[in-house]
């Protein structure tokens, strides 16, 4: 078992019920601090985390570079509002679109405010520029792209909608990787397409790469907006900046989050000028958007991870986790394939194991290492793009110990 550490009087999980609103279902521990890929608790364990916070955690926790750059800004500006622009975000703006396809950028602070403003773009330009029949969205199976009423409405799973209608009209939900349902589906009214270049909370299922260039081809056809929610594949997790890029297959707008700030909230929606005219002064904006802290965090995580030698990194610790993943997959007879791309991967899990993802994932809490789900079948891996050798062995042992037990218990 992985060493105690003393840790100091704090508030533990239990608490949770008596204080918060009951929208989650936390684990029983409580992370207290963190370093890289490690995390230690309020219960005096120590965890290698291989969650990344949801794919936030980009350089692992409390990385020195971001903390320097957090630190620096917080002693000139934390916060203008939008009546006035400011350095860190024009510097920001300025690197992602010299490193991306795009030519404007919009900040916000959350992946679904990012597809928000996808969506709100995507439909006012095919209304000006089409007239108000063109406004039908189409989605994917499975999708996610965040819990606003409408991005929750656009995503791909019912479940998170029930109860809470009247929900926005036109939107349409496709199976994913499926050319043929594609071309059928879109038509004159099509107003955008919203995919993610892999399914992240939908199971790790990347988009076939003539899948995803009939989605440009579609949208091409009909002057539809293709919209890539990168707010999980970005920032590096694929190997390549974004997972556009590996795909070769360019949007019109493209959404990011989570990883972008390594962990400090930031949100953006990057585009061509052209869509950008379509979202003049006035027609919509955020406080927070744009926030010195949050860009100057994030300038520092863009300049760091786009190195090619990062991303190429990116790709190695993958192509290494993932052939452990599967020998641990194997030999156990836990997962019957492991898929994704660079850093965010899933072990689906063999019949044996059907629906028991979570159990996979609760073994591992009690072992030392911090895994996710996707869905009952999947258990999910993002660890931190510079994850070390020593933690990603350490964590692997660690889940290879947790699956030994499951397996020997029997249940
Ligand atoms: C692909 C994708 N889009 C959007 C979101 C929503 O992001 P946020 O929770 O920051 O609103 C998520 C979050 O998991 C996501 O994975």
């Amino acid at each position: 078992m992985h060493a105690k550490h003393s840790a100091p009087a704090a508030p533990g999980a239990s608490q949770y019920h008596e204080v918060m609103v009951p929208n989650y279902a936390p684990a029983d521990f409580v992370p207290l601090k963190g370093a890289g890929a490690r995390v230690w608790t309020a219960e005096g364990d120590e965890l290698v985390d291989f969650g990344g916070g949801i794919a936030v955690n980009s350089l692992g926790h409390c990385h020195p570079a971001l903390i320097e750059a957090l630190s620096e800004q917080a002693h000139k500006l934390w916060h203008v509002s939008n009546i006035v622009t400011n350095a860190p975000a024009l510097h920001l703006a300025r690197t992602l679109c010299e490193r991306t396809f795009a030519e404007r950028v919009f900040f916000c602070n959350s992946g679904a405010e990012a597809n928000e403003a996808a969506l709100k773009l995507a439909r006012r330009r095919a209304s000006i520029k089409h007239g108000t029949g063109k406004r039908t969205i189409l989605s994917f199976r499975n999708s996610f792209h965040g819990r606003t009423l409408f991005t929750v409405s656009v995503g791909g799973q019912p479940k998170y909608t029930e109860h809470f209608g009247p929900l926005p009209e036109g939107i349409e939900h496709l199976p994913y990787n499926d050319i043929a349902a594609l071309d059928k589906a879109v038509t004159d009214e099509t107003c955008a397409i919203i995919a993610e270049p892999i399914q992240g909370e939908g199971g790790v299922i990347p988009g076939n790469v003539d899948f995803l260039k009939a989605l440009r081809a579609a949208c091409d056809r009909v002057d539809a907006t293709l919209i890539f929610d990168e707010v999980q594949s970005g920032v590096g997790r694929t190997g390549a900046l974004y997972g556009y890029m590996r795909a070769g297959v360019v949007p019109d707008v493209l959404t990011t989050a989570k990883g972008l700030g390594g962990g400090f909230p930031i949100g953006a929606m990057l585009t061509k000028r052209e869509w950008a005219e379509y979202l003049p002064a006035g027609t919509h904006g955020t406080t927070f958007g744009g926030n010195p802290l949050g860009c100057a965090v994030a300038q520092r995580v863009i300049e760091l991870v786009s190195a090619p030698d990062f991303l190429h990194g990116v790709e190695t610790r993958g192509q290494a986790m993932r052939q452990e993943l599967a020998r641990i997959g194997d030999a156990y007879g836990v997962f019957r394939e492991v898929r994704g791309m660079g850093l965010l991967l899933g072990g689906v899990v063999s019949d044996a194991w059907a629906g028991r993802a979570g159990d996979i994932v609760k073994a591992g809490h009690a072992e030392g290492v911090w895994c996710l789900v996707a869905g009952p079948e999947v258990v999910r891996f993002a660890p931190p793009l510079n994850v070390t050798e020593q933690e990603m062995g350490d964590g692997l042992a660690r889940l290879e110990r947790a699956v030994q037990r499951l397996v020997s218990a029997g249940s």
